[in-house]
């Protein structure tokens, strides 16, 4: 096992929309190489909770820290060169790219030859270019697409395109992926090979934070698991605790009674 490093941490964050208050002093850590979940009813607050980490929202108040860095003010596309890489919940793929384009797209954007410098030095460029595509095309096989490579994002299955937005994500070479709802209309079969390749990612040295429904893949997958309701976080632990946990088990079941 490779030595444990905090990459992120959340200090009493809060996030108010208007009068909404969606996530509530809310303090978690996630670990280099961890698999963490983060659960909770409808509208607790998981979503939100994604955008703050990702920085497509700033906090209302409360500290987002990376690697010991505080993060609050910095927007998404500079927290993306630091490690930090979402999926989104609805699908958001460039529909006339193949699968293959799609992710080599993402991978262009970690290019390391400047614009300029490619006219210039076009050897060298194109260099970099074949190793983008081998990079690419190990992305994409990676979770599981390598037989449809050429086809367009927009022909392939639902499940698929979810697949596609994890590889696409990885390009960026993140060090902490952030999965929002992975298992999104996946039948059984597509999420046991969703959790295999949750498991993969972990192996290659990620940590992944997911947020999802499926209470299977959550406890297959996570070591540990943090609950939210109403925005605010009331339990955190092991897949084992928080299945035993009474509000939880309130929180979920609350809303049938
Ligand atoms: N941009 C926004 N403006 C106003 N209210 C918002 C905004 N985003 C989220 N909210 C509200 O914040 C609360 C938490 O929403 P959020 O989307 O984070 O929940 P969630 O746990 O992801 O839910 P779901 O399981 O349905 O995806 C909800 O009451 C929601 O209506
Ligand atoms: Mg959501």
């Amino acid at each position: 096992m490779p030595e444990q490093e905090r990459l992120l941490t959340l200090n009493q964050v809060s996030k108010n929309f208007g009068g909404v208050q969606a996530v509530k002093n809310l303090s978690f850590d996630v670990n280099s190489n961890e698999i963490v979940g983060l659960i909770g009813p409808n509208g607790s607050g998981k979503s939100t909770s994604v955008n703050l980490i990702s920085g497509a929202v700033p906090p209302s108040s409360g500290d987002i820290v990376w690697r010991n860095q505080n993060v609050n003010k910095l927007p998404i596309g500079q927290r993306v060169p630091l490690g930090l890489a979402r999926t989104f919940q609805t699908t958001s793929l460039l529909a006339e790219f193949s699968v293959l384009e799609q992710v080599l797209t993402a991978c262009h954007t970690s290019y390391r030859v400047s614009p300029w410098r490619s006219v210039l030095r076009l050897k060298e460029a194109r260099v970099q270019d074949a190793e983008q595509r081998a990079k690419a095309q190990e992305l994409v096989e990676f979770v599981g697409l390598g037989d449809v490579a050429h086809d367009l994002t927009s022909t392939i299955s639902s499940a698929q395109q979810r697949l596609l937005m994890i590889a696409t994500a990885m390009a960026a070479e993140p060090r902490l992926i952030l999965l929002d709802e992975p298992a999104a209309g996946m039948v059984a079969k597509e999420r046991k090979e969703l959790a295999e390749i949750i498991l993969r990612i972990r192996k290659r040295g990620l940590a992944v934070l997911v947020i999802e429904h499926h209470m299977g893949l959550i406890m297959e997958v996570c070591e540990r698991i943090v609950v939210l309701n109403f925005g605010e976080k009331i339990a955190e632990g092991k897949p084992e605790e928080i299945q035993r946990d009474s509000a939880v088990i309130e929180a979920y079941l609350g809303g049938v009674h």
